[in-house]
């Protein structure tokens, strides 16, 4: 059974409220369609309009516009959220960007790692500033922030502020999990291996030995497809994860776990 089969039968968010950042594409898109499919009422946040909307419609949700580095608009979001469906319950602290200025130390300039740090970074703790209140009103809830296997491991082929971003989203991560954790909220760090979305592939066509020296450490010997992590945001979203918190939750193909790979 694929993660997109287990669909049909799990059910596990019945009229829990979540928000997804970055909804219009990519993960965000995966895992809107999978918490809806699996009863939740998701709010789809992007400053991409046009794939946005469609994620909403498609989920049968609402879209917000929101940039996730403005404070005021993330705050509306959640309230927005809360207002439209009476609680908060989900927050998929997802939105990211990987431009091709960010690179090498020695090549990439101020302004694009100040720009990936507030797309990447701040946005994670405003996201979970602005859910947070709501989530101790009630009790409960769970946090999840995409961070990225590259928060737990090196490479030679870098893009410096992207994995500094992904470190800082783990260490907060765990950080809130455990201050937040007997007031009933779990914090979890999702640590996606590469995935095949319009981010990677785009940085990839650019670069295709780049994508082929990556590939080669993957055990499993492909990338993942979006749906699979969207598995995973499901689970942790659900009280079938109600032991996991502030976890460095890799869903990586065992990159990680790596010394070398099959042939
Ligand atoms: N694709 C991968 O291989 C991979 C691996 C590990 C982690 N991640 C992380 O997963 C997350 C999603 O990545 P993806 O591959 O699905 O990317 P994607 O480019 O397919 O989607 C990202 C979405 O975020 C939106 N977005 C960008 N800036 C925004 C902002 N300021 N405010 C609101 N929305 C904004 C974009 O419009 C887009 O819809 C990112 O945090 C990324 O770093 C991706």
């Amino acid at each position: 059974m694929t993660a997109t089969d287990t669909t049909a039968v799990c059910r596990r968010l019945v009229g829990r409220t979540a928000v997804v950042t970055g909804a219009g594409s990519g993960i965000g898109l995966a895992a809107a369609r999978r918490l809806a499919s699996e009863g939740a009422h998701v709010v789809c946040a992007d400053i991409d309009d046009t794939s946005g909307k469609a994620a909403a419609e498609e989920t049968g949700g609402r879209y917000v516009r929101a940039d996730v580095t403005d404070a005021d608009q993330v705050e509306a979001l959640f309230a927005r959220a809360h207002e439209t469906y009476g609680s908060v319950d989900i927050a998929f602290n997802n939105a990211g960007i990987s431009p091709p200025d960010d690179d090498s130390i020695l090549e990439t300039g101020l302004d694009a790692w100040k720009r990936v740090q507030e797309v990447n970074l701040t946005s994670v703790y405003l996201c979970c500033k602005a859910a947070l209140p709501y989530m101790r009103a009630q009790g409960k809830g769970s946090i999840i922030n995409t961070a990225s296997f590259v928060a737990v491991m090196g490479a030679a082929t870098s893009q410096i502020s992207y994995t500094a971003s992904k470190g800082g989203v783990l260490a907060m991560s765990r950080e809130l999990g455990v201050q937040f954790a007997r007031e009933g909220i779990r914090v979890n760090a999702l640590c996606p291996g590469p995935v095949n979305t319009p981010l990677l592939k785009e940085l990839f066509a650019k670069d295709p030995e780049r994508a082929q020296r990556r590939l080669v450490h993957v055990p499993a010997g492909r990338f993942a497809e979006a749906e699979e992590i969207a598995a995973a945001v499901a689970f942790l979203a659900s009280d079938d994860a109600s032991f996991v918190n502030a976890a460095e939750f890799l869903v990586d193909g065992g990159i990680a776990g790596a010394y070398v790979t099959p042939l």
